[in-house]
């Protein structure tokens, strides 16, 4: 129980606190409280809707909302990614995981955004003007860090130096899957040379060789446990962000059918392409060989 409670209930069951009780806080300053500490002035302020219609409101807290998910998955990515680079793999799983319940979280919006028709979206699109989520550089920061490089991405933040900075280095990094392939290698496992130091700007291209790596993983666990744990723990990853991706494509259809994005892609088409990426090609490609 926490201290200042008396542990006593009221009768509509409400726990009574002892308003003489000196343990508890009853005169913190401003900058001191909850909402000093949480910088909750700012962040409850942040909502700007620029229509007067009611289900505006919904579309900008369920995109502050997923950009607050991604911020926490970017921060236990970029420690998961140090993890691996320093062989110490316990923690990183358990970055790992948290990242896949975040996705949990990430995925929930979408039921709460299909409360809203498709004339409730269409009574403020047009005061989104050409702004989409498409330019969300957290989301690219995100795929680049997960392996999915594209140099042209970086091009939509050439007005934002910082975050294009922040894209750029990201983009010629290792990602996860390239410090797990490295890490492979450290652990004795043949992995092509070009696959341990290229050029990370480019995208991934799947290798037989990898595969080869990964099904001896996976065909003696009991000598290999924590690599194939690591694996299990990317799939976790991939399943997710795929589920994420078809969720808002059928989001999407459901509220604006097969019309143009706000971003200027073809909607519907563009989001239906997305459904084919993978992150960790090899770990989907062994799963049939078994
Ligand atoms: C009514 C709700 C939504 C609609 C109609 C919608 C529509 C679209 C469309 C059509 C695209 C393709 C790019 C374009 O031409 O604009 C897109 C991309 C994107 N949207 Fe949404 N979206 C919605 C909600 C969300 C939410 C809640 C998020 C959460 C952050 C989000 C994140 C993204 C991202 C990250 C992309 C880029 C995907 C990629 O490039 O693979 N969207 N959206």
């Amino acid at each position: 129980m926490a201290s200042g409670e008396s542990g006593e209930r009221s009768a509509g069951g409400t726990p009574r606190v002892d308003l003489t009780d000196e343990s508890v806080h009853w005169n913190v300053s401003r900058a001191e409280t909850y909402g000093g500490y949480l910088d909750l002035d700012r962040l409850l302020n942040a909502q700007h809707p620029r229509s007067i219609e009611h289900d505006e409101m919904l579309f900008i807290v369920v995109h502050q909302a997923s950009e607050l998910w991604l911020k926490l998955c970017l921060h236990e990515l970029k420690a998961a990614i140090s993890a691996i680079r320093r062989d110490d793999l316990d923690p990183c799983f358990k970055m790992l995981s948290r990242v896949s319940h975040i996705q949990t979280q990430l995925l929930n919006v979408w039921d709460v955004l299909a409360t809203m028709t498709p004339f409730e979206y269409s009574s403020f699109r047009n005061q989104l003007g050409p702004s989409s989520g498409f330019q969300s550089w957290q989301y690219r920061l995100l795929e680049f860090m997960l392996g999915n490089k594209h140099a042209e991405f970086v091009r939509v933040h050439r007005d934002d130096p910082e975050h294009m900075a922040l894209l750029e280095q990201a983009l010629g990094a290792p990602s996860l899957y390239d410090e797990a392939l490295r890490l492979l290698s450290r652990r004795g496992f043949e992995i092509p040379s070009e696959y341990l130091d290229r050029d990370f700007s480019q995208p991934y291209v799947p290798s037989k060789q990898v595969t080869a790596a990964w099904l001896i993983v996976y065909h003696s666990t009991q000598a290999h446990w924590d690599l194939y744990e690591l694996a299990e723990k990317l799939i976790d990853v991939d399943h997710n962000f795929q589920l994420w991706r078809f969720s808002h494509m059928k989001t999407v259809e459901r509220i604006i059918g097969y019309k143009r994005g706000t971003g200027g892609t073809g909607g519907v088409s563009y989001l239906a392409k997305a459904l084919e990426l993978r992150f960790f090609p090899e770990l989907w490609s062994l799963r049939t060989s078994i």
